[in-house]
């Protein structure tokens, strides 16, 4: 691989580039390089045929994250819609729900909140044994400007890493801790005996769908390498965090009132941005279970 002059390894994967047809009414327009793409021809809201679910599960792991506009979804729409991709996941440690919908997370800001989901880059809830395979986000009221939600793909950014720092990588094991997450964060919660999820996963893993490598670790759980020394740990994550958090697997999606974003959890990382206090941002958010994440040489 050559070093480009920012000193970021040529990325070896294709470059998403046009629009792509799916089939006759599905079309799939990139929205940066390496990361997103927006999905035309499609009413979420209708129930989906076998061929549509499978296009849009190649099309999640290729390009990480799905974006849809102008979809109105009922809370049982949105859960039909999570459940044809897997089960659903019940957040350990969530405190707003919408009623009635255990599944379904809200997640709300407004000018008494003291912080917001997602302010960090991560994945969620990496910390579980099984993290989930993706969440489904709806956005109902956004604010005039701001609220825009970052993505990162985790399999570009293993791609550019240098090949001795593959190396160094692949292979080794991390614990993720949701305590490092979730302790003190939410409002009312009683945490006097919680026990919080932890588990350790490859740092390195492979797409179950493209089976392609991606870095699983994130500034929000991940905490340590276990193969290695304390010191060497935080010098390899710090490494690692900086290098994943580039602008160069990004993209930035700008919401409106009833975009859905569905992004794959086992190769991306996302965070979503606060600049918009006094303002309202409101949706709900479904995340669909995944399997223990595995790594294959
Ligand atoms: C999250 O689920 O991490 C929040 C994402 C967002 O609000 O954009």
């Amino acid at each position: 691989m050559v070093p480009s002059k920012k000193g970021i390894h040529a990325l070896p994967i294709q470059l998403m580039e046009g629009v792509t047809h799916v089939n006759n009414h599905l079309k799939l327009k990139p929205v940066a390089p390496y990361c997103g793409a927006e999905v035309e021809g499609l009413d979420l809201s209708q129930p989906l045929d076998g061929e549509t679910v499978e296009a849009l599960t190649q099309a999640l792991a290729e390009h990480c994250v799905l974006f849809f506009q102008d979809q109105e979804l009922t809370p049982e729409q949105h859960k039909r819609l999570g459940n044809y991709f897997g089960e659903l996941h019940l957040h350990p440690a969530w405190p707003r729900l919408v009623e009635g919908h255990p599944e379904i997370m809200e997640i709300y800001a407004d000018e008494n909140s003291k912080r917001i989901a997602g302010e960090e880059w991560h994945s969620d809830v990496s910390c579980d044994k099984e993290p989930p395979l993706g969440t489904i986000l709806r956005l109902i009221e956004v604010p005039p400007v701001g609220g825009d939600t970052l993505f990162a793909n985790m399999v570009a950014a293993f791609e550019a890493l240098s090949s001795p720092m593959q190396r160094l990588v692949e292979g080794l094991t991390a614990l993720h801790d949701g305590e490092q997450a979730y302790r003190g964060r939410y409002e009312g919660a009683d945490e006097t005996g919680k026990v919080y999820p932890r588990a350790v996963h490859p740092v390195v893993v492979t797409h179950p769908v493209s089976g392609r490598k991606a870095i699983f670790v994130n500034r929000i759980f991940t905490t340590r390498i276990v193969e290695l020394s304390k010191q060497e740990s935080d010098g390899v994550l710090r490494t690692l965090f900086e290098h994943i958090e580039k602008p160069d697997f990004q993209c930035r999606f700008r919401w409106r009132p009833n975009s859905v974003a569905f992004w794959d959890n086992r190769c991306t990382m996302h965070l979503a941005l606060w600049d918009y206090y006094p303002n309202r941002r409101r949706g709900n958010r479904v995340t669909i279970k995944g399997e223990a994440p595995t790594y294959r040489p």
